[in-house]
């Protein structure tokens, strides 16, 4: 078999190799250094290196090197003016002995010289130059044949390749954290607004102060005890927080009225879900149902909630969890015509209004949630926070939580009604 004919067999299964490098190499800095070891291997080439262009820097930086020795610097700045000669040139060899009148050359003849490079490709992928491949002689000694730069350039233009790979993948790395940055900016943002909302909500009743953030709190801790995800836990907490919006349009008088209001006024009040709905519909919540968790937060299992009467299944799970947060924080506060009720009577009456008013699992994960805080087992002491030291410890509530759980089968009896 011909020389030559044998050279390009070898040079074939070389490339096949270098192609497989780059697809399927993981480590960016391994497939480069296999990349220059198969180059110099097909042409019987003793040293060379393969050094990348960062456009930012206006710098080359050398990937992989063999041969060159230690004093060999593994970095050079390149001038945009080398830039254009190179890109200029094209993806053809360029020999050193010939290439004095360019700059790049003039600036690093004597360690090209020293370490007897010949040969430099430029590898421009897609009009970019994205690095240079050293070449130096041949161990025969010879001069490079035609046939040896065409297998050159061939193989040169796989490690372009793959160098613009990885490039395109450093790119694309940046845009996703930089997008991920922004995300979570807008979402700080967004949750700020909501706090400042439930503290104007909260502004205008001036007896139940804090009640928006309490209910957020609340609310947050009962898909906590659920063990809903994080996202969702997040959401139900701004529908706590943005619950009573409505209330912005209700008028003070009727909102601060230290008395029970009438029936005019009642229904006047009695509007504040549906304006909420119509509040918050408009807005474009990272999380879903947040305006129905303002619509529907005064409905009731058993069908004697409003606005709509709305019976069990048809009342939307985070209305559910709301209207718990709301009931427990208008029980536990004290309001103009009557002090807040004591903790026993509070757990009992959840317990007792479970089924008709309340969703049993939402107690249930409500009772959880006061239960581990008291006996230790959260140490973050939210309930304290939230009601008081000497409240939360009030006496017998531990055995009453335990007595309220061990009767509570955790599903709602009309669920179960209405699911058969
Ligand atoms: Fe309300």
């Amino acid at each position: 078999m011909p020389d030559n004919q044998q050279k390009l067999i070898h040079t074939f299964s070389a490339l096949a190799d270098l192609g497989q490098e780059v697809a399927h190499k993981n480590n960016f800095q391994e497939m480069i250094s296999t990349s220059l070891h198969l180059l110099l291997g097909s042409l019987a080439i003793m040293r060379g290196g393969v050094a990348r262009y960062s456009r930012f820097g206006h710098e080359l930086n050398f990937l992989a090197v063999r041969g060159l020795g230690d004093d060999f610097p593994l970095s050079a700045s390149l001038e945009i003016s080398d830039e254009k000669e190179f890109l200029n040139a094209g993806m053809t060899d360029i020999e050193v002995s010939q290439a004095k009148m360019l700059a790049f050359f003039q600036r690093y003849q004597k360690v090209l010289e020293r370490k007897k490079i010949e040969i430099i490709m430029p590898l421009i992928i897609r009009d970019e130059l994205v690095g240079l491949v050293f070449l130096g002689e041949k161990a025969s000694g010879e001069p490079f044949t035609d046939l040896d730069r065409d297998i050159v350039r061939a193989m040169a233009r796989h490690i372009g390749v793959g160098i613009h790979q990885r490039n395109l993948m450093v790119e694309l790395e940046r845009r996703a954290d930089e997008n991920r940055r922004l995300y979570d900016d807008m979402r700080l943002t967004y949750r700020d607004t909501v706090k400042a909302f439930a503290t104007a909500i909260d502004c205008k009743d001036k007896y139940t102060e804090g009640h928006s953030v309490r209910v957020g709190k609340y609310s947050e801790i009962i898909a906590e005890e659920l063990g809903w995800g994080e996202e969702e836990v997040e959401g139900v907490a701004v529908a706590g927080y943005l619950h009573d919006v409505g209330k912005l349009t209700v008028e003070r008088n009727i909102i601060n009225a230290p008395y029970r209001i009438n029936a005019k006024e009642s229904a006047e009040l009695n509007k504040h879900p549906g304006v909420g709905y119509e509040i918050l519909l408009p807005i474009h919540h990272p999380y879903t149902d947040v305006p129905l968790a303002a619509k529907y937060h005064h409905e009731r299992l058993d069908g004697r909630g409003y606005p709509d009467g709305l019976s069990d299944s048809e009342i939307p799970y985070i209305a559910k969890i709301v209207n718990l947060a709301d009931s427990f924080d208008a029980m536990t506060t004290d309001r103009p015509y009557k002090r807040r009720r004591p903790a026993n009577e509070v757990i009992e009456d959840l317990k007792r209004n479970s089924g008709k008013q309340f969703a049993p699992e939402i107690v249930t994960a409500f009772y959880n949630g006061m239960l581990t805080e008291l006996t230790g087992k959260d140490k973050r002491k939210r309930f304290r926070r939230l009601l008081g030291r000497e409240y939360m410890e009030s006496e017998g509530i531990v055995p009453l939580l335990k007595q309220a759980l061990n009767g509570m089968d955790g599903t709602s009896s009309l669920t179960f009604i209405g699911a058969g």
